[in-house]
């Protein structure tokens, strides 16, 4: 019998992160606080998913001497936030890595169903060459993110990473199930979903929040 690997899940509890994830959940939290903290979060998250990125010696001049120093080699970055909430990630981590291309896909949560429906996608053209991260506050049901890395990996690109803000196990396990290769770095994991497919106890629509159109 040969043994199926699944991408890692790390599950990041760093106190900024856990501190940061309270104000978030809290329904009084308003919409200017509510999208800083997804940002600031996600930019947290980022440091951690970027990791494993290779560097390469190189020599430089300081104002000193010659110095042997470190640079990120390996394949350059994209960004796929997947809309609407997505987005609130993006600025945060292109703080981080501010020359990373960023593609968008469109998904929205059929209410009744709960499946993911497609309206928009637009991914850099030499995707295929790039190490992709996924991101989404929220993996609920994993539908979305799991047909999200499908259409990336339909454009070729062969190393992606999901990042999210708050995680169901059932999202997780999805996931993990469709795309074994995938690692998962997500800030919180909550216990279950609701009947209406909403995290528990989780924080709320995140699109809605975010752009205060609730
Ligand atoms: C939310 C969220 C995810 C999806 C998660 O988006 O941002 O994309 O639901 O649920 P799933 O794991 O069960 O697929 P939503 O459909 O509410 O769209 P919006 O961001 O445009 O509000
Ligand atoms: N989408 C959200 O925005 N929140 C949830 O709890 C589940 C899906």
């Amino acid at each position: 019998m040969s043994e199926v690997k699944t991408g890692k899940v790390m599950i990041l509890d760093h106190p900024l992160i856990q501190h940061k994830i309270s104000i978030l959940r809290n329904k009084d939290t308003g919409v200017k606080e509510f999208r800083e903290l997804v940002g600031e979060i996600a930019t947290l998250t980022a440091y951690e998913a970027t990791r494993h990125l290779s560097v390469e010696e190189t020599t430089i001049e300081t104002p000193i001497c010659e110095a042997k120093v470190k640079v990120l080699s390996g394949k350059k970055l994209a960004l796929v936030p997947i809309l609407r909430a997505g987005l609130g990630m993006v600025d945060g981590i292109l703080s981080l890595i501010p020359a990373a291309k960023v593609g968008h896909i469109g998904l929205y949560r059929d209410h009744e169903t709960l499946k993911p429906v497609k309206y928009y996608c637009k991914l850099p053209s030499d995707i295929h060459e790039r190490e992709v991260f996924v991101l989404d506050p929220m993996l609920a049901t994993g539908g979305s993110a799991v047909a999200a890395i499908q259409f990336i990996k339909d454009e070729g690109a062969k190393k992606i990473t999901l990042m999210n803000t708050i995680a169901a196990p059932e999202g997780i396990a999805a996931v993990q199930a469709a795309h074994p290769d995938v690692d998962i770095y997500c800030a919180a994991l909550d216990e279950c979903l609701n009947e209406n497919g909403y995290i528990v106890p989780g924080l709320g629509d995140a699109g809605d929040r975010i752009f205060g159109t609730k």
